[in-house]
């Protein structure tokens, strides 16, 4: 069966418990293996594809991730629109820790990374346009699923890709801040450049699970963060249910 709907997991999301398992596929590209098997995951009526980003054991780091493997694996089982989770820090008052958002904007600062399927080995030079690189009708799905469960969001944001895995420096952040970022992740990109030149709708729900760094007097710690990822990802994946089942009417 084509899938149209596929969830990508992060941080926080390599599994999903009490949605019912369905087929796991093993899809091997021409790039490589994809980060997990496709698992297909099945509540209530609503059937849609799922792939930890990281492994089913989160153990590859974002600068190993194969962003190509992985999305056209998706593409190859006809996966037409993708939600993305990413679990990121925020910059800004309006970021705090536990918000969810919905990023309209991103500025890429990753670097050695696969991230085209047009590099000139077929002989032809390819450019997409990527002004807007979300879907609109993806994120306003998002949104108004959030409003439908009277979720507070933010509906909009800028988000840096960062290339880890460490986190920024304080000053890396004031930069981030002046460029305009509000969000700033690992896996972000190219993730979402991938989607578009394989001409998949892609939109990313972002958890904030960290003041970034020098935002607060605090250090940025593991427990801390793994403390928001708990309760946080619990409202990610609800917003991710009533989102799916907005698509799939
Ligand atoms: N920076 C980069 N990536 C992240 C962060 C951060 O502060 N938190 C979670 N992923």
């Amino acid at each position: 069966m084509a899938h149209k709907v596929a969830v990508i997991g992060g941080t926080g999301l390599c599994d999903w418990p009490g949605v019912q398992p369905g087929k796991v596929r093993r899809i091997n590209t021409v790039y490589g293996a994809p980060s997990a098997d496709l698992q297909s995951l099945q509540f209530d009526d609503l059937e849609f594809l799922f792939l930890p980003r990281h492994g089913g054991k989160h153990s590859i780091p974002p600068h190993k991730i194969n962003y190509r493997a992985n999305l056209s694996a998706l593409h190859s089982v006809g996966v037409t629109q993708i939600l993305a989770v990413n679990a990121v820090g925020g910059i800004g008052s309006r970021f705090g820790s536990g918000v969810i958002a919905i990023p309209d904007q991103l500025n890429d600062y990753t670097w050695g990374r696969e991230h085209t399927f047009f590099d000139g080995e077929d002989g032809a030079v390819e450019h997409i346009d990527f002004s807007y690189p979300y879907s609109e009708s993806l994120r306003q799905q998002l949104i108004s699923a959030a409003q439908t469960l009277a979720m507070p969001i933010v509906p909009e944001g800028c988000y840096a890709a960062t290339q880890g895995p460490r986190l920024e420096t304080a000053a890396e952040i004031r930069r981030l801040a002046r460029d305009g970022n509000d969000l700033v992740g690992m896996t972000g990109m190219p993730e979402a450049a991938l989607a578009r030149e394989l001409e998949m709708d892609y939109a990313s729900v972002c958890l904030v699970v960290n003041p970034a760094a020098g935002e607060t007097e605090a250090l940025i710690t593991m427990d801390d963060i793994r403390r928001v990822l708990d309760t946080g990802m619990a409202q990610v994946k609800q917003l991710l249910a009533a989102s799916l089942r907005r698509l799939q009417v």
